[in-house]
């Protein structure tokens, strides 16, 4: 039996990849496998794309269990309501959305650019005294779930708009503390607009993928106008990483 080395678990379900190439009926004894080995799991789902597309999602198929993509997932204290083919969602970042929550200061004005389901949002709310989270996010199925998770967890301070950031931001008449950028392809063509939101000497965190030689050029970039601290938060692709860049205005 060919079980895959890679795979995650949101909520309920589980999703796997697998490189060897197998047939459909051994792709579905390996999911019915799977949904054996672990009580918790309802759903048991093969990844048959990578992300893509405006609203970075992908296509799964599912071989073995309940006929559903909607789960709750539970990270750091907070609920996170989901369907995992209409919408990005990423457990391995739960650790990352912690690091930023720690770095909240009191009554920060925070915006979280991209927000998806609000993973961010929920996290910092619930492990910061930030006085507002806002969020704007494009996809209308990923806006209505977080709408429904700031809901569900009884956060009061968080703030959603759906749209386009270069559009939607203008209409928040705000400058803020702390703006997040999780959209690695294509974050560093809003960096001025960002800029032109960021408090005085406040910080961007900007994610992006990069190789590791290519760290360097990266803090150098940035160096003039911030203070660059520079994290791994997982790896991409062979020798490609997310990391995420702490910009500290500078001026
Ligand atoms: C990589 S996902 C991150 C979502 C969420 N922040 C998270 O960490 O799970 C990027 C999100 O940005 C959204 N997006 C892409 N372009 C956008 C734009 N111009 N304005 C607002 N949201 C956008 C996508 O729909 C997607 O949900």
């Amino acid at each position: 039996m060919k079980l895959p080395k890679s795979y995650d678990i949101i909520g309920d379900i589980l999703i796997f990849e697998i490189k060897d190439k197998l047939t459909n009926k051994e792709e579905k004894q390996v999911a019915n496998e799977l949904l054996k080995l672990n009580s918790n799991i309802k759903v048991v789902a093969k990844r048959a794309d990578i992300y893509k597309g405006k609203y970075r999602t992908r296509n799964i198929k599912i071989l073995a269990g309940e006929n559903r993509t909607e789960t709750i997932h539970r990270e750091n204290g907070v609920n996170i309501k989901l369907d995992v083919k209409k919408c990005y969602f990423s457990p391995r970042l739960s650790q990352e959305r912690l690091r930023i929550a720690k770095l909240v200061k009191k009554n920060e004005d925070i915006l979280v650019m991209f927000s998806g389901l609000a993973p961010y949002n929920l996290v910092i709310s619930k492990h910061s005294k930030a006085k507002s989270v806002y969020g704007i996010e494009i996809n209308p199925i990923a806006h209505k779930y977080a709408l429904e998770n700031v809901r569900i967890n009884r956060f009061s301070n968080i703030h959603l708009f759906k749209g386009d950031v270069s559009k939607e931001i203008k209409k928040l008449r705000k400058k803020f503390d702390r703006i997040i950028m999780p959209l690695p392809k294509e974050s560093k063509s809003y960096i001025n607009l960002a800029l032109m939101y960021l408090k005085k000497n406040g910080t961007i965190h900007l994610y992006l993928f990069s190789d590791e030689k290519s760290f360097n050029i990266l803090k150098r970039e940035y160096s003039k106008k911030f203070s660059v601290k520079l994290t791994k938060c997982g790896a991409y692709a062979p020798r490609i990483y997310r990391i995420c860049l702490d910009l500290k205005r500078k001026i």
